[in-house]
This record gives C-alpha cells, sequence and structure tokens, in this order.
C-alpha cells in the first residue's frame, strides 16, 4: 500500500481528486487531512467515506507539531496538497488568514515531507495544486504558458505564488522531488456558493440580484471540476519531477456572457419564462485589483501527457446546475449561519 496524504480533501476540488484516487487506486491508501474551514464539508465525500483504503484527519496544515507527528506515524510516500484559502475577496478582507494557510501551512508541509525522507527521495512526490493566477492578468491577447512570469495582483494570488516559490526552492536546494499545476477557473459540484456560478445559481433559485462585479468584462477561462480531477491523476502518476504543467479548459468567456448563459439555463431547468432571470442581472463594484483576463494554453499537458478536457462548457454547466437543484439540501445547509454575515460583509 502507498500512503498518499491529500490536503484540502473535503474542499470542492479537493473531494473530486479524493472520490477519483479512492475509486481507481484500491491500493493506495488515502489519507484525506482537513482543517473543516468554512469550504470544507464532510457531505462532499459521504459516498466513500467507509472504504477500507480511505481515511479522514481532521487538523490544521499550519500547526507543526501535529503535522510532524502526522507525518512520523504514517510516512507518507505522496503528498497532493491542495488545502488553502482560495477565494480572492476573502484575500482582500483578511490577507493575513491567506499568508498563513497558502505560504506557512505548505512550509510546514515541505519540512515535515524533507525531514522524514532525510534525502532519501527515491519514489517520493510532493505535488503543489496552484492556480493560473499567479501569472497576473492578461490584456485582450495572449495565453499564459509555463514560462509566463508571475506577477500576482491579490493578496490570494501573491500567497499562491509564494506557496510555488517555495516549493520550487525546495527542490532546487534539498532535491525535494516536486510536480506544480496551475489550473483555470473550476466549476461543477461541491462549490462553495461564494464563488461566481454556484453564488449566481443560489440566487437565481432564489430570485436574489446577480451582483456582476464591474462592468462584467473580465474573462475567465472555465474548466469543470472533474476534467481537472482527471489531469491530476495523470501529472500525478506521469508528470515529470521538478516540471509544472499549465490546466485549461480552452474556454473562455467574458463574465456578462457567462451568466447571460446561466441565466438561459436556469430559466430552461426551472420551467421559468425565458428572460426571467436576466432581469436580476445587477451591476456592482468592481474588485479591487480585478484582474481584466486569465486564459491558459495547456498544450504541454496535452503533448505530453495525452490530457484533455471532455466536456463542452454548455455541457457542464447543466450537470453543475442540475447537481445544485439535486442537492438543495447540500445547498441549504452550507448557506446557512455564517454564509449570512459574510453576504452581508460582501455585498451590502
Ligand atoms: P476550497 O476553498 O473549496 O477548499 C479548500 C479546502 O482546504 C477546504 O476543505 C478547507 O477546509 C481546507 N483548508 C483550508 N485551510 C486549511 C488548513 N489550514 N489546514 C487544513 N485544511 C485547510 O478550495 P478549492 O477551490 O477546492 O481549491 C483547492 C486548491 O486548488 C487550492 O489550493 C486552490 O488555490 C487551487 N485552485 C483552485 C481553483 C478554483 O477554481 N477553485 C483553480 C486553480 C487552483
Ligand atoms: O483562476 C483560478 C482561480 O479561479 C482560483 O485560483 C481561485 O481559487 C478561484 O476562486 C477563481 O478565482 P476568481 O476570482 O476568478 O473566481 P470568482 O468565482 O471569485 O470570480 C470569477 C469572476 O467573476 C471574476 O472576474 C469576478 C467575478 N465575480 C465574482 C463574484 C463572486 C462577479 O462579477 N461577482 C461576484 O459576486
Amino acid at each position: 500500500m502507498l500512503n498518499i496524504l491529500i490536503t484540502g480533501g473535503s474542499g470542492f476540488i479537493g473531494s473530486h481528486v479524493v472520490r477519483l484516487f479512492v475509486e481507481k487506486y484500491p491500493n493506495y491508501h488515502i489519507y484525506n487531512l482537513d482543517s473543516l474551514t468554512y469550504a470544507g464539508n464532510l457531505e462532499n465525500l459521504k459516498d466513500i467515506e467507509n472504504y477500507s483504503n480511505y481515511t479522514f484527519i481532521k487538523g490544521d496544515i499550519t500547526d507543526e507539531d501535529f503535522i510532524n507527528k502526522l507525518f512520523e506515524k504514517h510516512r507518507f510516500e505522496n503528498v497532493i496538497h491542495l488545502a488553502a484559502e482560495s477565494h480572492v475577496d476573502r484575500s482582500i478582507k483578511d490577507p493575513l488568514a491567506f499568508v498563513k494557510t497558502n505560504v506557512f501551512g505548505t512550509m510546514i508541509l515541505l519540512n515535515a515531507f524533507k525531514d522524514i525522507w532525510q534525502n532519501n527521495f527515491n519514489g517520493k512526490k510532493f505535488y503543489h495544486i496552484s492556480t493560473d493566477e499567479v501569472y497576473g492578468t492578461l490584456g485582450q491577447t495572449g495565453l499564459f504558458t509555463e514560462t509566463t512570469s508571475y506577477d500576482p495582483n491579490s493578496p490570494y494570488s501573491a500567497s499562491k505564488a509564494s506557496s510555488d516559490h517555495f516549493v520550487r526552492a525546495y527542490g532546487e536546494t534539498y532535491g525535494l522531488p516536486y510536480i506544480i499545476t496551475n489550473c483555470s477557473n473550476n466549476y461543477g459540484p461541491n462549490q462553495f456558493p461564494e464563488k461566481l456560478i454556484p453564488l449566481f445559481i443560489n440566487n437565481i433559485i432564489h430570485n436574489k440580484p446577480l451582483p456582476v462585479y464591474g462592468d462584467g468584462n473580465y474573462t475567465r477561462d472555465w474548466l469543470f471540476v472533474i476534467d481537472h480531477a482527471k489531469a491530476i491523476d495523470m501529472a500525478f502518476h506521469n508528470g515529470e519531477i521538478g516540471e509544472t504543467y499549465n490546466i485549461g479548459g480552452f474556454n473562455e468567456w467574458k463574465n456578462i456572457n457567462l451568466v447571460k448563459l446561466l441565466c438561459a439555463q436556469m430559466d430552461q431547468e426551472l420551467g421559468r419564462e425565458k428572460g426571467t432571470s436576466e432581469t436580476l442581472i445587477t451591476y456592482v463594484k468592481d474588485r479591487p485589483g480585478h484582474d481584466l483576463r486569465y486564459a491558459i494554453d495547456a498544450t504541454k499537458i496535452k503533448n505530453d501527457l495525452g490530457w484533455e478536457p471532455s466536456l463542452t462548457f454548455e455541457e457542464g454547466l447543466k450537470k453543475t446546475i442540475r447537481w445544485y437543484l439535486n442537492n438543495e439540501g447540500w445547498l441549504k445547509n452550507v448557506t446557512s449561519g455564517e454564509y449570512q454575515n459574510y453576504y452581508q460583509k460582501q455585498y451590502s
């Protein structure tokens, strides 16, 4: 049995990665370490929680003593590190929380991994999950490649960039075997409704305004989360040590066009008259430091590892909408309590 530590496995992307690995690789033991912040949810993995090759551990990656003991106990050969504070708007309100988890927490994991293997890294791997936001913003043209310079603009992306640099530095300095992937915007089941798509789905269900930042002409490249999980599987198994890979959907949308498509699909799914949901669109104050455009050139992972997105955006969005409509209980649970305070502070 190979012991693999997946951090942040109860969050959005992490839960899809954990499920894929637990179901596909019965000869791996998957340890999901998650501190269950507002974004972590045990419900996300209810269907696999009793598998014999799966263990959930509640714990914080910034707790050095706890992490060191955990590595001594389980001697994880491989780490797939997803735990992070992940929302740009929250990073603007509370940047230090992002430095703590994303930078300091990553350092604690790197040190624990390095110390347990004492330079005997044969067959070991530290896989760090990162974002395209580290590259900053594009103008109207061009794509981010693996050699684009880092130029982060938000406290979130600066903290992710910093953690990427530390991972790379541990590779250069200590020979720590790492892989980094930088992915574009994910969407799909289990995403916390603070991010654009699930927030707007929830608001449309409840006939609440859809707060579009600025003029709505900001552009993102969207990827269905299960396609991201499959890319992680491929990069983990076949990626070259010391390499970084960009992952993207070849799927750019201006926010306002995406929102209009979402409104049209929601009207259809809810049996509402065409055009109903669009009337909820409300232009609001822009996000400070708002990056104009992200777009990924995913040629390297396609050519080297044979990965490609499997769904069109229309298909993925429909699946996503149906998941939220069929999982009203999930949505209700995560939007009660603290969520209301967050919403009030962010959008009032
Ligand atoms: P998420 O916010 O949904 O989940 C993060 C998870 O990490 C949660 O389960 C949370 O409880 C856990 N966590 C947070 N702080 C922790 C700590 N100190 N100790 C242990 N666990 C902790 O995030 P996500 O959207 O699933 O993103 C996962 C990773 O992928 C992040 O590293 C993010 O930067 C990266 N990423 C996200 C996207 C995206 O579009 N969502 C795109 C590219 C990369
Ligand atoms: O690019 C990858 C990144 O994508 C990940 O690293 C981040 O973890 C993830 O949160 C995401 O960042 P974005 O800031 O692009 O995602 P978000 O869903 O917050 O916003 C998408 C776009 O929609 C962005 O241009 C801001 C806009 N927006 C967002 C919200 C929440 C609105 O117009 N209104 C909103 O209420």
